[in-house]
């Protein structure tokens, strides 16, 4: 077994990480939170333009207005990441075959499109469009934590 301890933690990629996976981060790690589940959530971009960044300024009115505490800066996936969390999560196709070109033979996590845990859809870039984007973002983000929390650790939690 990957990971004796029983431990989830969770890594949410999408590409740039100032957009989709910081609010995934901070979604799942609320729900997960809410739920009583001891999950620990992080979050990556498979591409570096906005390292160090703090999320994308809807993406912080969203997750506000909904009452999800946000904080993080953007960071690059790296090779560490696939054996350091027991699950990482794609948001699109695009980031899945990244991670998938990028996994080391060593990788322990299990490396899914989130939408797989439920009804295989991506989680569209939002960054160039309007902000109903990021409210439907937000909406996809709660039902695909329900969705992987219930497949990982059960309905009924841990
Ligand atoms: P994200 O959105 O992958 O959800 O963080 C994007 C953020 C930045 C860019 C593209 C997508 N960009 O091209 O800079």
């Amino acid at each position: 077994m990957a990971n004796p301890s029983g431990e989830v933690k969770v890594l949410v990629v999408c590409l740039g990480n100032i957009c989709r996976s910081p609010m995934g981060e901070a979604v799942l790690q609320h729900i997960a939170n809410q739920r009583g589940l001891d999950v620990a959530v992080d979050s990556a971009g498979t591409a570096g333009y906005h390292v160090g960044e703090e999320p994308d300024e809807r993406t912080v009115a969203t997750c506000k207005k909904h009452g999800v505490p946000i904080n993080s800066y953007a960071r690059q996936v790296a090779t560490s990441d696939f054996t350091k969390f027991t699950h990482i999560l794609a948001s699109d196709e695009n980031n899945l075959r990244h991670l998938e070109s990028i996994k080391p033979a060593n990788a322990t996590a299990s490396v899914r499109l989130w939408g797989s845990y439920l009804d295989g859809k991506p989680i569209p870039d939002p960054y160039y469009g309007r902000a109903s984007g990021f409210e439907n973002v937000y909406h996809q983000c709660v039902s695909l934590s329900n969705a992987f929390l219930d497949e990982v650790i059960g309905k009924e939690g841990s």
